[in-house]
């Protein structure tokens, strides 16, 4: 399975750079082998001590090879494992990876790379932008989603009971190596997970993507296709967070269909959905509720990803207002009012304040009943 993984092989990247408010850069490579720039990539900071917080599963199935990678290229590569799962977004596994950053003998240029999914990119981000005010950050993302999106532009943070990612920073990697290789292993529930965020860029920003996505819908086929797909997703997000680093205005677009899945997962105790499922019946309340506000969006682009996403949701629909209630809930919305991302039409979407529940309740109702 790794093979691919030789050095200095002439495997397919893409590569291009996202900068910040002009004071950083971000390079971001994706392709097919491309890990093989990892160590180019951390042999800029001069340290041989680097510190690889990596996703226990992902360890198992790659953890060996990474390091020796990093070994044979004469760096002293210490490994801290995060166990996979939402529940290490938290302040203890936080603490418990300073601890290893500082007993690993970490200085300010110590590079810190996170291998793993979303959970592990966030935690290990805010990792890195605490210890020391800041040590550079290097992103491996494993699963689709955090290749499309969670790994690129800087929100790094941990959950507090109170809710999800509410304590954190924005803080930019230096650099994201994409590999698709890491996909072949991923399994079929993360990868629609990941295809949920894809379909978003299909309705905030670019509609070509529904077509495109529509052939990965069963997983992992046609790599070339694939990193196509990866890189012009994450060129979307890198666009936006260029120039909206800090959500003042339109980085809240990629927020399509998650003021509601974020209620939905709330709801549920974050075990029952996983977030791409949650954002698909998001984006499908968002859909009905651009329509009762006088868009004309047709129902296929978005629905014909429908047979992936049909969960057992029709307990929940006697719990509407609970759902509406904890979009109140979401960070975003302020005075008595829901902030959504709607769509004008596909690729053109607008921000609207909700005052009135009973469309939110409207659009809860179509989901739920077409999504079941
Ligand atoms: N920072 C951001 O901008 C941003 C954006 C979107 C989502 N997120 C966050 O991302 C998180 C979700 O990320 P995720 O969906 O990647 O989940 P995840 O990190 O929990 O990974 C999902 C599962 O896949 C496994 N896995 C990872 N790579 C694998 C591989 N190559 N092969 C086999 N198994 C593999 C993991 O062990 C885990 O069980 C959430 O916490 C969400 O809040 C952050």
């Amino acid at each position: 399975m790794l093979k691919n993984w030789s050095r200095k092989s002439n495997n397919l990247v893409h590569h291009f750079n996202i900068d910040t408010a002009g004071t950083h850069t971000c390079q971001v490579y994706s392709g097919n082998g491309t890990l093989e720039i990892l160590a180019d990539r951390i042999r800029i900071y001069n340290q041989k001590k680097v510190l690889l917080l990596i996703d226990e599963n992902v360890d198992k199935l790659y953890g060996r090879k990474i390091t020796e990678i990093l070994l044979s290229e004469g760096f002293d590569p210490a490994v801290h494992k995060i166990p996979s799962g939402e529940t290490s977004k938290s302040a203890g596994k936080w603490l418990e990876a300073v601890d290893f950053c500082f007993e690993s003998g970490v200085n300010r240029k110590t590079p810190l790379v996170a291998v793993g999914g979303g959970v592990t990119g966030d935690l290990a981000g805010y990792v890195a932008a605490s210890v020391m005010r800041g040590i550079p950050l290097v992103q491996v993302p494993t699963t689709l989603l955090a290749m499309v999106d969670s790994s690129l532009g800087g929100k790094t943070g941990i959950n507090h009971h109170t809710g999800k990612n509410l304590i954190g920073a924005f803080y930019q990697p230096d650099t994201i190596i994409s590999d698709i290789i890491f996909l072949e292993t991923l399994p079929a529930r993360e990868w629609r997970c990941g295809m949920a965020e894809i379909i978003k860029y299909g309705a905030i920003a670019d509609p070509d993507l529904f077509t495109l996505a529509a052939r990965f819908k069963l997983g992992f086929s046609d790599p070339a296709k694939l990193m196509e797909l990866i890189t012009r997703c994450a060129r979307i997000k890198a666009a936006i967070v260029a120039e909206d680093e800090l959500e003042a205005g339109r980085r809240a677009w990629l927020n399509y269909g998650h003021t509601f899945a974020h209620a939905l997962e709330a709801l549920t105790g974050y075990r029952r959905f996983s977030h791409g499922e949650a954002v698909y019946i998001g984006m499908v309340a968002a859909h009905k509720l651009s329509n009762l506000l006088g868009a004309k969006l047709d129902e296929f682009p978005l629905f014909q990803f429908l047979d992936s996403y049909r969960l057992s949701v029709a307990d929940l629909k006697p719990r509407i207002h609970e759902l509406v209630a904890k979009m109140f809930l979401d960070k975003k919305s302020l005075n008595n009012t829901v902030r959504v991302v709607l769509l004008h039409r596909y690729g053109h979407p607008r921000i609207v304040d909700i005052t009135d529940l009973s469309l939110l309740e409207k659009a809860w109702d179509f989901a739920l009943d077409t999504c079941n």
